[in-house]
């Protein structure tokens, strides 16, 4: 299912210009990640992919749906929204229902959604947690739960808004286990994140964004090892890209592995 986004503006009632001209295309089973600093308009590019927000001008279509002729409750059928806080997501009193939420919504048959919420929760590591209250949980718990309630819909694009924000390292592997497995299944991953290392490792195209423009498109390659030009929207490069280039190790380094490939190369020379 392919997202068209064509010359995107949109300003916030009280003048806000936040997209000024975004146009890309995203095809079917592509994992995207989208960069940018602050208030770059990420999250009102994301919010234009779900329906909540309509284009002031210019065209999205999901799918070849135009957004402003479909309800957001039919293009949930789509495209499932994973909020960056998952206190605005959940409402419901224990994690099962909230995970058998999205997908009674879309009709589905009582067994298909049994399976669909069993795996959610079994690849989120909530199977024993069905029981319980999401808010008794913490916030990776939380975080997990809402990551779930979104997988279990089985949409064919499903966008994260700064999955990895707040959680430690044992968190973002599984968020990471998460997206390779929805990779596997051919869907259409769009994550939004600061978080430039998970970006390096688990996404092989990359749109920078800056002051609701395009800034650099392209694979993470290409982009990661633009230095300069990242810098205009506040971005430095991976960690392991930018130790790369002060070891004078040509290319952009994206995994400890590639790294560790291209340091034993580098030392082997001297
Ligand atoms: N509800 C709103 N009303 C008015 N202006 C808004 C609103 N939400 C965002 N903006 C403005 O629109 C622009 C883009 O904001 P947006 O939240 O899309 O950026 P972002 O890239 O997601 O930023 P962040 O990294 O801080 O989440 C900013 O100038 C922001 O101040
Ligand atoms: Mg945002």
């Amino acid at each position: 299912m392919q997202v068209q986004i064509n010359n995107l503006f949109y300003a916030y009632p009280g003048g806000i210009n936040a997209l000024n001209g975004i146009s890309f295309s995203i095809e079917p089973g592509e994992q995207v990640a989208i960069v940018g600093q602050n208030g770059a308009g990420k999250t009102t590019l994301a919010r234009h992919l779900n329906g909540l927000l309509q284009p002031t001008s210019g065209q999205l279509t999901i799918g070849g749906w135009d957004t402003r002729s479909v309800s957001v409750a039919k293009l949930a059928s789509r495209v499932g929204y994973v909020f960056q806080n998952p206190d605005e997501q959940l409402f419901c009193k224990t994690v099962g229902v909230e995970v058998a939420f999205g997908p009674k919504n879309l009709h589905y048959s009582p067994q298909r959604i049994d399976e669909l919420v069993s795996e959610a929760l079994a690849l989120t590591e909530l199977t024993e947690k069905r029981d319980i209250n999401p808010y008794d949980l913490s916030p990776t718990g939380r975080k997990m739960v809402a990551l779930a309630s979104i997988i279990s819909m089985d949409t064919p694009i499903v966008i994260f808004d700064e999955p990895t924000t707040g959680q430690d390292a044992a968190s973002v592997a599984r968020i990471a286990s998460v997206i390779a497995h929805l990779r596997k299944h051919g869907k259409t991953v769009i994550t939004i994140t600061h978080d430039i290392d998970f970006c390096a490792e688990n996404f092989e195209r990359v749109i920078a964004l800056s002051q609701g423009q395009v800034l650099l498109d392209g694979s993470a390659n290409e982009v990661l090892g633009q230095q300069e030009i990242l810098a205009r929207t506040y971005v430095d490069p991976p960690q392991l890209t930018r130790l790369g280039i002060r070891l004078g190790i040509p290319g952009t380094i994206r995994s400890q592995v590639e790294f560790l490939a291209a340091y034993r190369t580098l030392t082997s020379k001297d």
